[in-house]
Parts: C-alpha cells; sequence; structure tokens
C-alpha cells in the first residue's frame, strides 16, 4: 500500500504536539493494515517507546494471550493508539495531545476500513465511541458509526492490575468473535 507507507512516514516524522520533545520513538501500529478489525489502544507506554513498536511490554504480551483465544494475531488485526508518542510516566494522554494526534489515526482507519474498532480501555472508548462511555458498565455492548460497529474491552494493563476482571474480559472476547464471524469475510480464513 503506497498510501500507507506515506501516511507512516509523515507520522514518523511528526512534531505536533509536545510529546515529540520527550519521546524515543513515534510507534506508528502494529499488524496488518488489510485487517477487517483494527484495535486502538492509548498510547506507548517505556517499551513501545523504546523499540518503536506497539504492544510489545507486558500489557502488549496479555493482550497477544487474549487474542489468542479467539484465534486472533498479529496477523489477521491491526493495533493502534490514540496517541503515537509516549506520555511521560505513562500518564493519561492530555484532550489537547489526542485532539493533536487523533488525524493519524483518522487516517489510518480511512485506509484500513475496518468492519470493527476494538477500544482496548477508558480512554480510547471515550475518544472513539463517546465521551460519557463508562467502561466498566458499557464495555462488550456494540455500538455502530457510518456502519462500521465498535465495542471496548478492559485495556489489557487494567486486567493486569485487577484479574477479577478477567471472566468478564473472556465473555466480552467471545461476543467479538460471534460478530466477526458473522461479518467479516477473510480475518478467519
Ligand atoms: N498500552 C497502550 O495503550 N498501547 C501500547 O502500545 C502499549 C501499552
Ligand atoms: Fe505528533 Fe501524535 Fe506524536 Fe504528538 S503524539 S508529536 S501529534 S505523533
Amino acid at each position: 500500500m503506497d498510501n500507507w507507507e506515506t501516511l507512516k512516514n509523515q507520522c514518523l516524522n511528526c512534531t505536533d504536539c509536545p510529546l515529540c520533545q520527550t519521546r524515543t520513538n513515534v510507534v506508528f501500529g502494529a499488524g496488518n493494515p488489510e485487517a477487517e478489525v483494527l484495535f486502538i489502544g492509548e498510547g506507548p507506554g517505556e517499551q513501545e517507546d523504546l523499540t518503536g513498536e506497539a504492544f510489545v511490554g507486558r500489557a502488549g504480551k496479555l493482550l497477544d494471550d487474549m487474542l489468542a483465544i479467539i484465534d486472533l494475531d498479529r496477523t489477521n488485526i491491526f493495533i493502534a493508539n490514540i496517541v503515537k508518542c509516549r506520555p511521560p510516566k505513562n500518564r493519561d494522554p492530555l484532550n489537547t495531545e489526542q485532539e493533536a494526534c487523533i488525524k493519524w489515526l483518522r487516517k489510518q482507519t480511512a485506509l484500513i476500513r475496518p468492519k470493527i474498532i476494538v477500544c482496548l480501555g477508558r480512554v480510547a472508548a471515550m475518544r472513539i465511541i463517546s465521551p460519557d462511555f463508562k467502561i466498566s458498565v458499557d464495555h462488550g455492548s456494540w455500538y455502530e458509526s457510518n456502519g462500521v460497529k465498535m465495542m471496548a474491552l478492559y485495556h489489557p494493563a487494567a486486567l493486569l492490575r485487577d484479574p477479577r476482571r478477567r471472566p468478564e474480559t473472556f465473555l466480552d472476547l467471545k461476543e467479538l468473535e460471534r460478530m466477526i464471524k458473522k461479518i467479516c469475510i477473510h480475518t478467519y480464513s
């Protein structure tokens, strides 16, 4: 994909918000840009900042395990973040930073044209699904915008902090699997 490489190169050189001053690497995203399912996290952590790869730290390992439960991996999904540069000490990205960065995610989404978007955690769900999204109540439920189905899961970092939420997340993953089987064409083929 020509446009994809152009977009990636532009993004890797972005200095549109102050996070560019403290980052080591811009984390553009990981996986298959032709995927039917797009996962959206919050922002790079330390390992992601150091390597430039999305979800490679402890939360990333748990995400890989979660994906494996429903036969997904980085060949059949794409994983991106709301902000592409690490917020210092992993604080939540500021609204101003999210607003500066969201254009990259919008351009990625326009090229990927996913059928399903899965938000990982509160920050992504509030930005992508609804500003009044309540992750503890609304996780696992389906929303729709412009013909794209959207749901949120607990962020894997939240599951590491509070393993009691894992059974609910298992059910949410099975619901995601059901929807993929219903509306996606090549994810499981
Ligand atoms: N957490 C996120 O939200 N994104 C990453 O890429 C890594 C950890
Ligand atoms: Fe650019 Fe986004 Fe990085 Fe800010 S966080 S410098 S907007 S790529």
